[in-house]
């Protein structure tokens, strides 16, 4: 089995809130989770990065903690909901077994280097017939100029670790039987051409980080130089996109 590392995304926290949706995101999509946790009140979020899920679930009266592996992150995370974050891969959770009603997990599995031990620590701090809510990184967007410019770059650095057959087989595997299969509220926001460029000639994306200079020439300055070249270098185009929701439950 290849075990890959873990994505930090300690140098993330500066620019993370502005490029991820910012607590519009969070708010969104808590609202889509709270119905999934059915009578849950104590609340565990794996790779709560700078906490706009967790405060979002916290303001609708869940008893949320969170981890993360990043510091950075986690320093945000802390303005927001104070010291009920702490620094932890979730493959090996500082939580007691069997203490926790629900886990959620927002756009996390795509980098956790070993999902299974994330998904097996999931069960182990879930009580029985606890929920797991997994929301994939994989998303659909719609058409839009900005879209269209760079959905060749992100089908091609595709991140399918997160696609949810793979998700759901690998929970099936951890304990968890699937309960329902929802979507985010399409989450909108506007950004112009130019920003979107300069995002990601800064490498602000995940999938850039690391990247080789071979596939950036052949895969991201394409998308860049196609970016540059639309009309309106200024003017906000809407972009759209809708995350699958996979919701689980543990086995007795
Ligand atoms: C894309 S962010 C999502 C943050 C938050 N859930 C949200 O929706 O805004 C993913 C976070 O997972 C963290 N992370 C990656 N691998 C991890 C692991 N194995 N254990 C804990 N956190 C991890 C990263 O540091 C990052 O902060």
């Amino acid at each position: 089995v290849s075990q890959t590392k873990s994505v930090s995304f300690e140098r993330a926290a500066e620019f993370y809130d502005r490029t991820r949706g910012g607590l519009v995101r969070g708010r969104g999509f808590a609202a889509r989770i709270a119905p999934e946790l059915g009578d849950a009140s104590r609340v565990l979020e794996i790779g709560v990065g700078t906490g706009l899920v967790a405060l979002s679930l916290s303001e609708l009266g869940f008893d949320v903690v969170g981890v993360d592996l990043a510091a950075s992150m986690l320093a945000k995370a802390r303005e927001r909901v104070g010291a009920r974050v702490a620094q932890a891969d979730a493959a090996h959770l500082p939580i007691r077994t069997a203490s926790r009603d629900a886990v959620v997990a927002v756009w996390l599995l795509h980098l956790a280097g070993d999902r299974e031990g994330v998904l097996a620590e999931a069960a182990r701090v879930l009580r029985n017939r606890g929920r797991l809510v997994v929301i994939c990184a994989d998303a659909d967007y719609e058409m839009d100029e900005i879209s269209n410019a760079i959905g060749d770059m992100r089908i091609q650095l595709g991140r399918t670790r997160d696609l949810p057959p793979e998700v759901i087989r690998l929970a099936g595997d951890a304990g968890f039987a699937l309960v329902n299969t929802t979507h985010t509220e399409h989450w909108k926001h506007e950004v112009t051409p130019e920003e979107t460029a300069a995002t990601l000639e800064r490498r602000e994306m995940s999938t850039l980080w690391d990247l080789d200079d071979e596939t950036w020439t052949r895969v991201v300055q394409p998308a860049i130089d196609r970016l540059r070249a639309l009309p309106d270098q200024h003017r906000g185009r809407l972009t759209v996109a809708s995350h699958t929701i996979l919701v689980f439950e543990k086995a007795q």
